[in-house]
C-alpha cells in the first residue's frame, strides 16, 4: 500500500522550536536533569520516584494507577517511594547487596513495582521474568544469571525448580501463605521502615538484566546500567511527548524491555501518571482502560492494533476515546493499513518506533513534530547515528538494502551479555552495532524495515529463538529431530512452525501433534509453542549438522531454495 506522508499536527509539540532544539542536542544536555550533576552519583529509582516524592507539588500526584479486573489501586509518588523503601529494607535485612541479581517472576501488580524499585535502591540488579514462562524458561534464566533471590507468587512457585538452582538462596512470596523457608512479602513489609538511604551508584553500575533470544543457543542476558535512564528520560520527553498532566499507558509486560524502559523509567522519570493494566487482552477492556483513566499517551504494538482493528468500529464506538493525544507502536513492522485505521479510529497518527532489548531505548522513531511516511520506522533520534552497512561494516548508499547499524555509544546501549563476552563482541563491526535487521534508508533519511537477517522469530511482537523451541521439541519422546521457523501471519506477524521427524514406533496423529504442542507450551511458554507442526522424513542439515532453517522456510513459502551446496547427503 502506497500512502501519502501524514504531516505533523500542532498541539503535540512545540513546533517552532523543535528543529533547532533537536539539531543542537547532545546527550550531556539530558544529564543536567539529574542529581549526578551535583554529586556524580545516581540511582535510577531515586530519579524516577523519590525526586517527585520530595517535591511538595508532585508527591501526592498519582504515580501508578493499577487496574485489573479484580483489583483497582492508585499509588502516589510518595506512596511508591515509601513502599519501595520498605522493600529495600527487607532486601537489606536479607543481606542483598550491590550487584546481586534479584529476579521477579510475578504478574504486574503494585507489589511488583515496589519490589522493582526496592531492588534498584539497594544497588542490586533486577531481572524481571515474563509471568507466562514455564519451568525450563525460568530455570535457564535463573541458572545463567546466578540469581540469589527470587520474588514470586505461590501460584507461580511450582514453575521454579528451586532445588536445582544452587545459587538461589531466598524466595519471597507475594500474596498468600509463606511456609517454611520462604519469606512473606506482606509480613516483612509490615515490619519494615518507610525510610531508606538509597545506595548511590555510578552511572555505569548494573541495573537490569533482560533475557532475549537469538538464533542459536539459550536466551542471553542483556545487561543494562543506570546510565540508560538518560535515554529513557529524553526519548520519553521527545518521542512519547510526555508532559505535566499526562496519563500514560504502555501495554507491555515488564518481563520484556518495553515494559521496563517505557513501562517504568520513561514515564516516571518524566513525572507523569502511569496506568498499569493487569489481566488478559480484550478489545472492550482495552478501550475501557483508555476511557476510564483518560489516557492521553498510549504506547502499544502492531499485534494489539491489528486485533483492535479486527474487533471493528463498534468495539471502539462504545467508549469515549477523546482523551487520547498521542499513539505509538513498537516491536514489529507497523503496517500502513494499521496507520490508516488509526487515523479513522482515533483521528490520530500512530507513531512507529524501532529499537531492541540490546539497545535499551528508542533509536529510530517518528516524533510528533515530523511528517510520517506510513511503513517507515522514522528517523534516528537526535544524538543517534544510524546507517545501512554491508557485511564488512561499510556504509551503503541510499535506497540500498543492508544491515541496519548504529554507531556505538548511546546511553542505553547494553554494556554486556551476561557471562558471555564473545557474544557481546559479535554484535559490533567496525565501530557499528549491527542489529540483525535488514533495512534501507531513503534519500530523505527515513528508514524502512525489511526483515530479520537471522532466524529469530517475531510472533505477536515477542522474540523467540528457534533453537530453544527445537531443543524442547526433541525432549519429547516421540520427536527425533526438529527445525523451527517463523511463518508469515496476517495478525501475529509470524507464527511458529515446527518441522519434526518422529522416532521409530511413533505414528502421525492429531493427538500426538497436539500433545507435542502442549509439551512445548508447558515447558517453555504459550508464545513459544508452535502453532503448526509438520512431520517430515528428514530435516535438512548442513554437513556440519546445522539445521537449514532457511531451506525449511523456502519450502514452506514455495520460494526458490537458493544455494544448497552445504546440504548433507
Ligand atoms: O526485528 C526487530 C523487531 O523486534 C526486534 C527486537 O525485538 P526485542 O528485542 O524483543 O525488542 C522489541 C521491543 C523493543 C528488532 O530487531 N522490531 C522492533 N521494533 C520494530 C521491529 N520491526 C519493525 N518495526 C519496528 N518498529
Amino acid at each position: 500500500m502506497d500512502m501519502q506522508p501524514i504531516p505533523a499536527r500542532s498541539g503535540n509539540h512545540n513546533m517552532e522550536n523543535y528543529k533547532q532544539t533537536y539539531e543542537n542536542f547532545q546527550w550531556d544536555d539530558a544529564k543536567q536533569h539529574f542529581t549526578w550533576n551535583e554529586t556524580g552519583r545516581v540511582n535510577a529509582a531515586y530519579e524516577a520516584i523519590d525526586r517527585h516524592a520530595e517535591n511538595p507539588d508532585k508527591k501526592d500526584q498519582p504515580a501508578l494507577i493499577y487496574s485489573a479486573p479484580d483489583r483497582k489501586e492508585t499509588l502516589s509518588f510518595l506512596d511508591l517511594s515509601r513502599k519501595s523503601n520498605q522493600f529495600a529494607n527487607v532486601l537489606k535485612k536479607h543481606h542483598i547487596e550491590k550487584g546481586d541479581r534479584v529476579f521477579l517472576f510475578m504478574p504486574r501488580s503494585p507489589e511488583f513495582y515496589a519490589a522493582f524499585f526496592g531492588i534498584l535502591k539497594v544497588g542490586a540488579i533486577a531481572g524481571p521474568l515474563f509471568e507466562a514462562f514455564m519451568e525450563q524458561a525460568v530455570r535457564d534464566r535463573l541458572e545463567d544469571s546466578e540469581a540469589t533471590m527470587l520474588i514470586t507468587t505461590p501460584d507461580l512457585l511450582e514453575r521454579v525448580p528451586a532445588d536445582d538452582l544452587p545459587h538461589l538462596k531466598q524466595i519471597v512470596l507475594v500474596g498468600g501463605e509463606a511456609p517454611g523457608n520462604y519469606i512473606s512479602y506482606e509480613e516483612e513489609m509490615k515490619a519494615s521502615s518507610e525510610s531508606f538511604d538509597v545506595e548511590w551508584v555510578d552511572l555505569e553500575d548494573g541495573m537490569l538484566l533482560h533475557y532475549t533470544s537469538g538464533s542459536t543457543g539459550k536466551p542471553k542476558g542483556v545487561y543494562h546500567v543506570h546510565n540508560a535512564m538518560i535515554q529513557h528520560y529524553q526519548t520519553g520527553k521527545w518521542v512519547l511527548d510526555l508532559k505535566e498532566g499526562d496519563v500514560y499507558w504502555c501495554t507491555a509486560d515488564p518481563g520484556w524491555v518495553t515494559g521496563t524502559s517505557y513501562g517504568i523509567f520513561a514515564p516516571w522519570l518524566n513525572g507523569v501518571t502511569n496506568v498499569i493494566r493487569g489481566g488478559r487482552f480484550s478489545p472492550d477492556d482495552w478501550y475501557g482502560t483508555i476511557a476510564a483513566h483518560d489516557v492521553s499517551v498510549w504506547y502499544s504494538a502492531p499485534t494489539a492494533f491489528r486485533k483492535l482493528l479486527s474487533a471493528g468500529k463498534d468495539a471502539a464506538g462504545k467508549h469515549d476515546l477523546s482523551s487520547l493525544r498521542h499513539v505509538l507502536s513498537v516491536g514489529e513492522p507497523l503496517n500502513p493499513e494499521v496507520v490508516t485505521w488509526g487515523l479513522s479510529a482515533f483521528d490520530l497518527r500512530i507513531h512507529d518506533t524501532w529499537w531492541m532489548t540490546e539497545t535499551g531505548g528508542m533509536l529510530i522513531c517518528n516524533y510528533p513534530a515530523m511528517d510520517i511516511r506510513p511503513g517507515s520506522m522514522g528517523k534516528p533520534f537526535p544524538g543517534i547515528e544510524a546507517a545501512i552497512v554491508d557485511n564488512e561494516g561499510n556504509e551503503l548508499p541510499d535506497n540500498q538494502m543492508g544491515n541496519l547499524a548504529i554507531k556505538e555509544g548511546w546511553p542505553s546501549m547494553m554494556r554486556a551479555v551476561w557471562n558471555n563476552p564473545g557474544k557481546y563482541e559479535s554484535y559490533f563491526l567496525n565501530g557499528w552495532y549491527v542489529s540483525g535487521d535488514s533495512a534501507y534508508k531513503d534519500e530523505d533519511g527515513y528508514f524502512w524495515f525489511q526483515g530479520r537477517l537471522d532466524d529469530v522469530i517475531n510472533t505477536s511482537g515477542e522474540r523467540v529463538g528457534p533453537f530453544e523451541v527445537e531443543s524442547k521439541l526433541i525432549e519429547h519422546e516421540a520427536v527425533a529431530e526438529a527445525g523451527v521457523i517463523g511463518k508469515p501471519d496476517p495478525e501475529r506477524g509470524e507464527i511458529i512452525k515446527a518441522f519434526i521427524t518422529l522416532r521409530d514406533g511413533y505414528e502421525q496423529s492429531d493427538e500426538l501433534l497436539e500433545e507435542i504442542r502442549q509439551f512445548v507450551k508447558k515447558g517453555l511458554s504459550a508464545h513459544a509453542a508452535p502453532r503448526e507442526i509438520e512431520i517430515k522424513d528428514t530435516i535438512p542439515k548442513t554437513r556440519s549438522g546445522k539445521i537449514m532453517r532457511r531451506l525449511l522456510k523456502s519450502w514452506e513459502l514455495g520460494l526458490p531454495t537458493g544455494d544448497t551446496s552445504t546440504l548433507e547427503e
